[in-house]
């Protein structure tokens, strides 16, 4: 959701004259658009500062310097306060504001600091107006989170969930589709709990959105990110088995296997009826694969409690995955719990764990040779004649081909795979 904050905010400066540039020694202004979601995202942005600060001193004097994102929303008055050289603060619902901040900032009235949680007045200020930078666009539906895991901040950060309504979302693909977008991905904290005022009056789900921006000319391939297994529908996975414009691959975070822990951790479900969903949404739709996330070293968590999601691994089967260790963070019900688990204990259970991911996502991939794939075609590669895109499973894909069919979606037969790309050749 950054990466599309950070196009917006471009979108937001541009009528006023300003366009992102390659390096920082270009720059009038620097906008650092941070993460608050462990502590070591939220760490870096004030190393960062102090790069920034240096660059400021010795060669950039007049450049103003602007901290957007979470940890803003988080440690606003922190941030000022711990490094002078900010001259802006401005949570993810303020961005919009943006111009009216760099004219308080040019006119001396002080720093600015806006940390408003108004996700609806934001959107309804941004430009509908898109300007993408290729063939593949996230697009946010919804923001905001109400399920309050014990370990995350994001309904701090992000603040109550909030959907936008069809005829913006609607607005906002086609400008994306006029300008060579082919794919979408709807992105949100909580996408699949998405009811938002359709043309109708009524308010629609997560699967009528997506089988309305799929009627979109232009628009050939859709994806959602991210989902919670206790806002998986019956109407959802139905559409996710009869639209073939929505890519069959699926992020539904699990978190842990153990019972015990998904309890602790207040997500309100069991690994039986995750892997029930799993099984309903596999008969739905036979080539789907899954992608997950996963938190080790949960307060409480056991050797025992980790075996299970080592289990619940090995017997879902995942085709990539995200796995982190348990970070604390302050303000969090997670950071108070008694029995947190020592560094050292997180660090070998990670390692396993990820040993275990790595391998089934290479196996994934190996299972695809042999296999006629469509690629969406995002650019050339390093030799000329070299092309790289994005298969329906999200990987990077190389093969050879005239640079004419950049921004096109083609067939490609995959002749070998990576852990982490695919090779194939156009299919003939
Ligand atoms: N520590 C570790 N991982 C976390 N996540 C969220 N909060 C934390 C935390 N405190 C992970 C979860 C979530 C993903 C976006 O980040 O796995 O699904
Ligand atoms: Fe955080 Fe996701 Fe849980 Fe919401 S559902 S609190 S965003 S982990």
């Amino acid at each position: 959701m950054n990466v599309y904050d950070s196009e917006r905010m471009a979108d937001v400066l541009s009528p006023i004259g300003y366009a992102p540039v390659d390096k920082p020694d270009d720059a009038d202004l620097v906008i650092l658009n941070t993460c608050h979601i462990r502590e070591k995202a939220a760490d870096k942005v004030y190393s960062e500062l102090g790069r920034i600060r240096q660059h400021k001193e010795h060669n950039k004097p007049d450049m103003k310097v602007a901290v957007a994102g979470c940890v803003a929303q988080a440690e606003g008055a922190e941030i000022m306060r711990r490094a002078p050289v900010v001259d802006m603060v401005l949570g993810p619902q303020t961005y919009h504001k943006l111009p009216e901040m760099i004219a308080k900032v040019h006119r001396q009235t002080g720093d600015v600091l806006e940390v408003d949680f108004d996700t609806l007045e934001k959107f309804d200020q941004l430009p509908e107006a898109r300007k993408p930078k290729g063939f593949s666009s996230f697009l946010t539906i919804q923001e905001g989170c109400d399920k309050f895991c014990t370990f995350c901040v994001v309904p701090y950060t992000r603040g109550a969930e909030v959907s936008r309504p069809v005829s913006q979302i609607v607005a906002e693909a086609r400008s994306l589709a006029s300008q060579g977008v082919r794919e979408i991905t709807l992105i949100g904290q909580n996408v699949n709990a998405y009811s938002a005022e359709g043309p109708d009056g009524r308010d629609w789900s997560l699967g009528e959105l997506i089988q309305h921006v799929a009627l979109i000319g232009g628009i050939d391939r859709i994806r959602f990110t991210t989902s919670h297994p206790r806002d998986m529908d019956d109407e959802l996975i139905r559409v996710i088995g009869a639209e073939p414009k929505l890519m069959p691959y699926l992020h539904l975070p699990i978190q842990a296997g153990s019972d015990k822990i998904l309890r602790a951790m207040n997500r309100d479900h069991t690994y039986e009826h995750y892997k029930q969903l799993i099984a309903k949404i596999r008969a739905a739709r036979p080539d789907i694969a899954l992608s997950g996330d996963f938190i080790v070293g949960f307060p409480g968590e056991t050797d025992a409690d980790f075996e299970q999601t080592m289990a619940c691994v090995e017997e879902i089967g995942y085709g990539s995955s995200f796995s982190f260790k348990y970070s604390t963070r302050p303000g969090t019900p997670g950071a108070s719990m008694p029995r947190q688990v020592p560094e050292a204990i997180k660090s070998e259970r990670l390692k396993r764990l990820q040993d275990l991911l790595y391998t089934q996502q290479h196996d994934f991939n190996k299972s695809l040779i042999g296999r006629t794939l469509s690629v969406l075609v995002e650019g050339t590669g390093r030799e000329d004649g070299q092309l790289f895109g994005r298969s329906p499973y999200l990987q990077g894909t190389h093969f050879d081909g005239p640079a004419e069919l950049v921004g096109q979606i083609v067939n490609v037969v995959i002749t070998d795979a990576g852990r982490n790309s695919l090779v194939g050749h156009l299919a003939p």
